[in-house]
């Protein structure tokens, strides 16, 4: 059984934003799971050895579940999000957030669906948590192609995805779709970072509440 309303993925951001809120609207549908995977992440990425001083994406940040603990985590001007909806990273940067801390680090957010970071520094850092589990084979190439444009020798790209084999549906759906999920083997995961100039290692469990698996990608070239 689906845990969205009727006819929710036809309304527009806003109205579903105010149909179940910022935090529900990116998977957290209970305010203690949107601060695990929240805290998750953020743990994770401290542990593989983020620092304040380093340059960090979020791709596809959402409701700021990540940047909610990273934002002031990081040194002035270090994080980076980008989302598809600015009135989702709104909802968290009204709503997440307390004191002066947004006007003290100045995160920058870009907003299109073409990973395009612009004019930001190159990552050392970057994060895509329940992006993949949503996209094509061929936005997954996109997205790690725009990403290895934005990559140094040393930058570190983390991103989750569901493991298993592909479903009949998975294969006739040619659209990245919000509402359903794709599950890839990792053996597929490599072969598309392979072609679009990364090396992966697969991480695996990371005590994720759904069972995303972790990968780490680092430049090939
Ligand atoms: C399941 S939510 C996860 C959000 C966030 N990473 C987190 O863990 O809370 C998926 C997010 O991907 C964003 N998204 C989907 N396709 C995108 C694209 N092509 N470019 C940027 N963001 C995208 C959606 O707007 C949504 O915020």
């Amino acid at each position: 059984m689906s845990r969205w309303p009727d006819g929710y993925f036809s309304k527009s951001v806003v109205e579903r934003i105010s149909e179940i809120g910022h935090r529900a609207y990116v998977g957290g549908f209970t305010d203690e799971l949107w601060y695990k995977i929240g805290k998750l992440q953020y743990h994770f990425l401290v542990g593989e050895g983020l620092c304040c001083e380093h340059v960090f994406y979020d791709v596809a940040c959402g409701s700021l579940r990540l940047g909610q603990y990273l934002i002031p985590y990081l040194g002035t001007g270090r994080y980076f999000g980008i989302d598809l909806a600015p009135e989702l990273v709104q909802a968290g940067l009204d709503n997440e957030f307390f004191g002066r801390v947004i006007a003290e680090k100045k995160p920058s957010f870009f907003f299109n669906s073409e990973f395009d970071f612009q004019d930001a520094p190159k990552f050392d850092f970057a994060m895509a948590q329940s992006l993949f589990t949503h996209l094509t084979p061929d936005d997954i190439a996109k997205c790690l192609t725009k990403m290895q444009d934005k990559a140094h020798k040393a930058s570190a790209f983390y991103f989750t995805f569901f493991e298993g084999a592909q479903t009949a549906e998975q294969l006739s759906q040619t659209r990245s779709d919000p509402n359903k999920n794709w599950r890839y083997e990792f053996s597929q995961i490599s072969e598309i970072a392979n072609r679009t100039g990364w090396r992966v290692h697969l991480v695996g469990d990371w005590e994720h509440p759904a069972n995303q698996k972790m990968v780490r990608a680092e430049p090939a070239r």
